[in-house]
């Protein structure tokens, strides 16, 4: 990629190629907001024994939201109220109507389902048709995804968004990494679509087949599905000469495209507020908390038929800012982590965003790193691996490690322990990349 074009999707896009919503004001879009809201909670009320429920057990009803501050008086959804109901009992929708399913795989227990009507699919693809627009994608883009194909939502939701912008998707899902690299020089994409993990994966391959990424044809990335760094942003897009910038979703609002960042500002995702409603709460006593505050992010959705959600706790923690590149939509910041994944080392908590940051501004690192939380004696430990980059010299690593250990204690302030291992040694990831493995003796 030239510098020009480079500069090019930096700028603002022409207003007339944005759908109307991203164009409304705040003040028109909380009116729409409203007029949604109310119908989504009648819909969910009427329609799931489980809201009604617990509607029903709270003292509310779909009436008493007379302004979208009174959403704060209705009970929260939690994973495990979907799993309660499985398979199809949070559907809101006979059968008949429900064109497709998802399900994520759960490491433990049953899988949670969610289902679409055909309006819920086409809203799915125009959303997410808007964030590739967002990313800097254009009609006509060739667009590789590798964003896994099956029950989770990547693939299929992608694909469909791509083909309603008028991109040529390539749907090679995730996996032959080998494969991966050929098609994207043969069939020169300019957006790629995949996990930041695996992203890190192909380019890997890409440096192993003595072929440099940033003369591929891609201008493009589109990585989500965890959470990522400022950090991994500078190193994608140096090492592959491209935009990289951020999505986020979730099976149980939608999948793919919920929330966008903008290619030309990359400071935080818009929320696609005309289908789904944001707020953030203190993770512990349930409270809402002003936009600004970081917190646990909660989701109603507005429009969907097949299954409604009611303040779905997401457990991702980030907070809410204003609008910039579509500034009637809220933005949310860059996500830090999910309350699942935290750490509690001796009492501080951890995340493992905050490692991959000092990992990454450690001259001599790779990337690749794993997590392992271990007992000994009676304390936890957590033992970081990285491995070093190919052409770091084996006499620089003690010092890597050490700067690690001492970069992590700075800026989270626990111990941990750093080994520095040979390049090639850590497992890698197809899509999701598990860092944590916990083998702490469970007394
Ligand atoms: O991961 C949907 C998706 C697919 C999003 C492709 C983006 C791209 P689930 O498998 O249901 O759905 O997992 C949802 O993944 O609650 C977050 O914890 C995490 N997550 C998704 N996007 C991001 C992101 C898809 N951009 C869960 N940053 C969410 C951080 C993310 N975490």
């Amino acid at each position: 990629m030239t510098t020009t074009e480079h500069r090019r999707l930096g700028e603002a896009p022409d207003p007339a190629t944005l759908d109307p919503a991203e164009r409304l004001s705040v003040h028109e879009l909380r009116a729409q907001q409203l007029e949604r809201l109310r119908w989504s909670l009648r819909h969910a009320y009427d329609n799931v024994p489980h809201y009604r429920r617990a509607f029903d057990a709270a003292g509310v009803h779909p009436e008493d939201c007379r302004e979208l501050a009174d959403l704060a008086r209705f009970p929260t959804t939690s994973k495990a109220d979907l799993r309660e109901n499985y398979p199809f009992g949070m559907f809101a929708v006979p059968k008949e109507q429900v064109r497709r399913v998802h399900a994520s795989s759960g490491t433990t227990g049953r899988p949670t389902v969610v289902g679409y009507t055909e309006r819920d699919i086409a809203t799915w693809a125009a959303v997410m048709a808007r964030s590739i627009r967002a990313a800097g994608g254009r009609p006509g883009d060739t667009l590789h995804n590798a964003y896994g194909y099956g029950l989770f939502t990547g693939g299929l939701g992608a694909h469909y968004g791509a083909e309603a912008l008028g991109c040529t998707v390539v749907p090679v899902s995730g996996g032959m990494t080998p494969r991966q690299v050929q098609l994207i020089t043969d069939f020169r994409p300019r957006v790629v679509m995949v996990t930041p993990s695996y992203m890190l994966t192909v380019l890997d391959e890409f440096e192993k087949q003595g072929l440099d990424p940033r003369e591929s044809s891609l201008e493009i990335g589109i990585f989500g599905a965890e959470p990522w760094t400022e950090q991994m942003r500078r190193e994608m897009e140096e090492r592959a000469g491209i935009h990289a910038v951020d999505i986020y979703g979730l099976s149980e609002v939608m999948g793919p495209g919920v929330a966008q960042e903008c290619v030309e500002t990359k400071d935080g995702l818009h929320v696609w507020e005309d289908h789904f409603y944001p707020e953030v709460i203190d993770p512990i006593t349930g409270e809402v908390l002003p936009d600004g505050e970081e917190g646990e992010l909660v989701f109603t959705s507005l429009t969907k038929q097949a299954m409604p959600v009611v303040r779905y706790r997401t457990r991702d923690l980030t907070r809410l800012l204003p609008g910039t590149a579509r500034p009637g939509m809220r933005r949310m910041q860059k996500v830090t982590g999910r309350t699942d994944d935290m750490i509690i080392l001796r009492g501080v908590n951890l995340f493992p965003t905050q490692i991959e940051e000092v990992v990454l501004r450690t001259p001599g690192l790779s990337p690749h790193f794993a997590l392992e939380l271990v007992t000994r004696g009676r304390m936890d430990h957590l033992v970081v691996r990285v491995e070093a980059r190919p052409d770091c010299p084996t006499e620089r690593r003690p010092a890597a490690a050490a700067e690690v250990v001492q970069g992590v204690k700075d800026t989270v302030g626990s111990s941990v322990e750093v080994l520095v291992v040979d390049p090639e040694t850590l497992p890698r990831s197809m899509g999701k990349l598990q860092r944590m493995t916990d083998n702490r003796d469970r007394a």
